[in-house]
């Protein structure tokens, strides 16, 4: 079962130049920033009404998210849904023929997490994430 939506994904060139949109002009709080090495990539977690938006800056160029900016450029990289039990979600979706990039829940920088292909959601990539209760 689908809970809320746990994060917007956005990709960009530079969280430091991208910052001033949402913490000068949308007046929201300094985020917290980490690095997810396996991933390559900084993330700038930016809480906002129980889920979170979080700008994804690629730092080793052969990453994921450093390919998705040279195809597409900036702009929405994914969202993430938490689900109550991800095990059995990504069962249902497989039973029900939905394209999975992961048949099995891996470690994310929050959680256990899989991905949806983006053809299987009108070209948004989309992530579950297991829920922590
Ligand atoms: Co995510």
């Amino acid at each position: 079962m689908i809970r809320k939506v746990a994060h917007i994904a956005i990709a960009v060139k530079s969280i430091e130049d991208a910052l001033p949109f949402y913490t000068h002009a949308l007046g929201m709080p300094l985020p917290r920033i980490e690095f997810l090495s396996q991933e390559g990539v900084k993330i700038a977690f930016l809480p906002i009404g129980g889920t979170e938006i979080e700008l994804l800056e690629p730092v080793d160029p052969q990453g994921a998210v450093a390919r998705f900016l040279e195809r597409r450029g900036e702009g929405m990289h994914h969202i993430c849904l938490e689900v109550d039990n991800l095990q059995a979600e990504l069962a249902s979706l497989a039973a029900k023929g939905v394209d999975l990039i992961d048949r099995e829940p891996r470690q994310g920088a929050q959680g256990k997490v899989a991905f949806l292909h983006p053809r299987a959601a009108n070209g948004v990539l989309v992530e579950l994430i297991q829920g922590t209760q």
